[in-house]
């Protein structure tokens, strides 16, 4: 059974109540139940956190053992040397997912220090850029 591990970054445990025109209404908690519903074969874990420090840990933790990671950063995508070179310093694939089209938006998010670490970049699809991003590990 392959092991996938979804990490959200800062502020998207608010998903559900934060700016809902930009990241919808769902929970990631609502969202995450579907998700295991949908790919019974699959080993679904999630993991979320606001800081950076536990984020890259948890990257250097699974990233020997887990046949995929999907990453959504929040704005630590737009930030973090450190993430990139966690994405870098393991083995397991990491796709980096966003909810929203991130260069329909400020320039400031049209940049990713992750991107040239990552498998794939999938973005623009609502919370649905999860299940695209699993779906590049069947
Ligand atoms: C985001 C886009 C980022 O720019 C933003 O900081 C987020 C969410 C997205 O999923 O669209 O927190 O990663």
């Amino acid at each position: 059974m392959k092991r996938i591990l979804i990490i959200n970054g800062p502020n998207l445990n608010l998903l559900g109540t934060r700016e809902k025109s930009i990241y919808g209404e769902l929970s990631f908690e609502q969202y995450f139940k579907e998700l295991k519903a949908k790919y019974p074969s699959l080993d679904l874990h999630y993991f979320q956190s606001n800081v950076e420090g536990v984020i890259i840990d948890k990257l250097h933790e699974v990233g020997f053992d887990f046949d995929g990671i999907v990453l959504n950063a929040g704005a630590y995508t737009h930030t973090s040397v450190a993430i990139a070179d966690a994405i870098a310093a393991i083995n397991t694939p990491v796709v980096e997912v966003h909810i929203s089209n991130v260069h329909q938006r400020e320039s400031f998010r049209h940049h990713s220090y992750l991107s040239k670490n990552c498998k794939g970049v999938i973005l623009g699809f609502g919370l649905d850029s999860y299940r695209l991003g699993i779906a590049s590990f069947l």
